[in-house]
C-alpha cells in the first residue's frame, strides 16, 4: 500500500462517527408533534430525542458490541433504575443478532449484583461527570472479568466531566437535565417514551 492510500484509509477511519452529537443550539422538536402522557402536559420544554431514534441507535450499538465481543458469552450489567429501558432494548437487539447468527451466544442479565464475571458490559443511562460509572467500574474490576466495557445511552458535554468516555455511547448531548426513556426527575417521567427537556414548571411541580 502506498503512503497516499494509507493516509486515505486512516482519514476514512478517522471520519467514522462513534456517537450522534446533539449540538448546543439544537432546538429539539415541538412536543405537539408527538404523543406523550397527559399528566406531563405543561411540564416539558421540548423533545430532545424521539423514542424511535433512540431505539434505532441502540440497534446499531448492539451490532458494534456484538462485533467487538466477538460473539462470545456476555454478562450485561444494568445500572438501575435509569438504565432499565436502554438495557431492555439493547438486550433485545443483542438477542436478535445472536438468533440470526451461526454462533451460539449466551447472555445473562444482572442488576448490579455480580456473581459470574466473564465479558461484562455495564449499561448506564447517562454519563454526566462520570463519577457514578467510575465508582461502579472500581467495584466490578475487583471480580477480574475478562473484558469490562461500558455502554451509556447519553453522554453530557459538561465542563464538570472528569474525562471518562464510555466504550459505547448513543448520543452526546448538551449539558441539560433530560427525562424520559426511564430517566427520571425525582422518580417522575420514567413513563415518558421520548427523551425530553424538563421545564421550570415541571421542576417546580415534582420538586421534593
Ligand atoms: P454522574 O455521576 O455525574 O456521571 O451522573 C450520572 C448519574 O446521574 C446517572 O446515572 C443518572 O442517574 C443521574 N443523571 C445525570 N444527569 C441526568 C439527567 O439529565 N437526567 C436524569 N438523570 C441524570
Ligand atoms: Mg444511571
Amino acid at each position: 500500500m502506498s503512503y497516499g492510500s494509507l493516509r486515505d484509509v486512516l482519514e476514512c477511519i478517522r471520519k467514522i462517527p462513534v456517537v450522534i452529537q446533539i449540538m448546543d443550539d439544537w432546538p429539539g422538536y415541538d412536543l405537539n408533534l408527538f404523543t406523550y402522557p397527559q399528566h406531563y402536559y405543561g411540564d416539558l420544554d421540548y423533545v430532545l430525542i424521539p423514542h424511535g431514534i433512540v431505539v434505532d441507535r441502540i440497534e446499531r450499538l448492539a451490532k458494534d458490541i456484538m462485533k467487538d465481543i466477538g460473539y462470545c458469552d456476555i454478562m450485561v450489567l444494568c445500572v438501575l433504575k435509569g438504565g432499565y429501558k436502554f438495557c431492555a432494548d439493547l438486550v433485545e437487539h443483542l438477542k436478535n443478532i445472536s438468533r440470526n447468527s451461526d454462533r451460539f451466544v449466551s447472555m445473562k442479565v444482572d442488576f448490579i449484583r455480580l456473581k459470574s464475571y466473564r465479558n461484562v458490559l455495564i449499561v448506564e443511562d447517562v454519563v454526566g461527570t462520570g463519577r457514578t460509572v467510575k465508582a461502579l467500574l472500581g467495584s466490578v474490576e475487583k471480580y477480574k472479568p475478562n473484558t469490562l466495557k461500558v455502554a451509556s445511552l447519553l453522554v453530557k458535554r459538561t465542563s464538570r466531566s472528569d474525562g471518562f468516555k464510555p466504550d459505547y455511547a448513543g448520543f452526546e448531548i448538551p449539558n441539560l437535565f433530560v427525562v424520559g426513556y426511564a430517566l427520571d426527575y425525582n422518580e417522575y417521567f420514567r413513563d415518558l417514551n421520548h427523551i425530553c427537556v424538563i421545564n421550570e414548571h415541571g421542576k417546580e411541580k415534582y420538586r421534593v
